[in-house]
């Protein structure tokens, strides 16, 4: 039997010798619509999923946060009084979540992540865990949606200022809310979305390309959106740009955005564009409407290829595989980009022959076997049975 065959229980009685107090379950995400919009103030349409990151663990009496990954098979034991600054390792994640909540009372966690492939959000699950994890353990876990937002804004810190990725709320908060939640990341306000009647599946399909200059990618990203604040001077800055940018604030000579360089006023169209799209696929998804809320996934990926410049090859050949086949209503990356996940609305009666295709096809076409698999919504980050 391989280590990893171990649960978490039971891996936390070999690793630290005494019982668990609590398990919780950190579930990860898939972005429906609403793609790099989140670190300006946009709307964003995320599910909570039923892969994530399962944590056994207790209160140990001391002041020393020990964490056990059984994907690495590594423990790190950080002290609450003087934890380290950020070194390039996994448990950076748990250091900056410890610091930004100010725990002082020591905690054994073991973490089992089942998330897989980049794209769904397994550093925001493995946070908002380790985080969870400490407030239960003292007494102190977050039950109310704004508690539970406040948690996602303390692993959200953590993340920007501690580990330097500059991520927007999305992920956080759709792990903290659970189900699928329509967000304004600007003001957090948010509306449950209940899907209408559709017949079909959401797939995940990791293209299994790694994303090894995502962080700094990414935050490129974010730093040319700072510079169309800064050169348009955007009231509220770039947490509300996209409260102030719409398509039709786009047109023309003279608009307040007329002087952008050419690539900065495709990053620029795509929020506007992107914004438009999620307020139209929140109505779609309840309203059962999988034909309509496939062409705004569709165009969604359009998009983030052609102006915003996130997606990359191996994503572009699967979501090309996938749109193409007969029963996909719609189909288009997840998360940051730059490799990792897509996702695909399929007909419910066409989902496995739709993921025999896309291994076939984009194996063939890249040499790389792609994991397909299909997801369902979870809730927010909680305790286990
Ligand atoms: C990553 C970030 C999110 C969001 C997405 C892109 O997942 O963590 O905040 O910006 O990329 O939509």
């Amino acid at each position: 039997m391989s280590a990893n065959a171990l649960t978490p229980t039971a891996r936390f009685r070999a690793v630290f010798s005494g019982e668990p107090s609590s398990r919780c379950f950190s579930p990860g995400r898939v972005n429906l619509i609403g793609e790099h919009i989140d670190y300006c103030g946009g709307d964003v349409l995320p599910m909570a999923i039923d892969r994530g990151t399962d944590c056994a663990y207790a209160a140990n009496g001391s002041t020393l946060l020990r964490i056990h990954s059984m994907s690495f098979d590594e423990t790190v034991e950080l002290d609450l009084g003087a934890l380290p600054a950020a070194r390039g390792h996994w448990s950076d994640y748990g250091a900056g979540v410890a610091a930004a909540l100010e725990s002082a009372r020591g905690v054994d966690i073991v973490v089992h992540g089942t998330i897989g492939g980049g794209g769904l959000s397994s550093s925001a699950s493995f946070s908002m865990a380790i985080g969870y994890a400490l407030l239960e353990a003292a007494g102190a876990a977050p039950e109310t949606d704004a508690e539970r937002l406040m948690l996602a804004q303390q692993c959200r810190a953590a993340e920007n200022d501690f580990v330097g990725v500059s991520c927007g709320i999305m992920d956080q908060a759709s792990i903290a809310l659970g189900g699928i939640v329509r967000l304004d990341c600007d003001s957090l306000e948010f509306d449950r979305v209940e899907p209408g009647d559709m017949d079909t599946v959401w797939v995940v399909m990791d293209t299994r390309h790694p994303r090894t200059l995502a962080g700094s990618r990414y935050n490129e990203r974010v730093g040319e959106i700072r510079s169309i604040c800064d050169q348009c001077d955007v009231p509220g800055g770039m947490a509300s740009l996209c409260r102030v940018v719409d398509p039709d604030s786009l047109q023309g000579p003279g608009g307040p955005f007329s002087g952008l360089d050419e690539t900065l006023f495709r990053r620029l169209r795509h929020l506007a564009t992107e914004q438009t799209r999620v307020t139209e696929a929140a109505r779609a998804l309840a309203a059962g409407d999988a034909a309509t809320l496939g062409l705004l996934m569709n165009a969604s990926h359009a998009s983030l290829k052609g102006d915003y410049e996130v997606t990359g090859e191996a994503l572009d050949v699967i979501v090309g595989i996938s749109q193409g086949f007969d029963g996909v209503y719609g189909a288009r990356m997840t998360g940051a980009g730059f490799g990792g996940c897509a996702i695909a609305l399929v007909a419910r009666e066409a989902v496995r022959a739709h993921a025999d295709h896309v291994r076939t096809a984009f194996e063939r076409e890249t040499g790389v076997a792609p994991e397909v698999f299909t997801v369902t919504a979870a809730p927010g980050v909680g305790l286990e049975a």
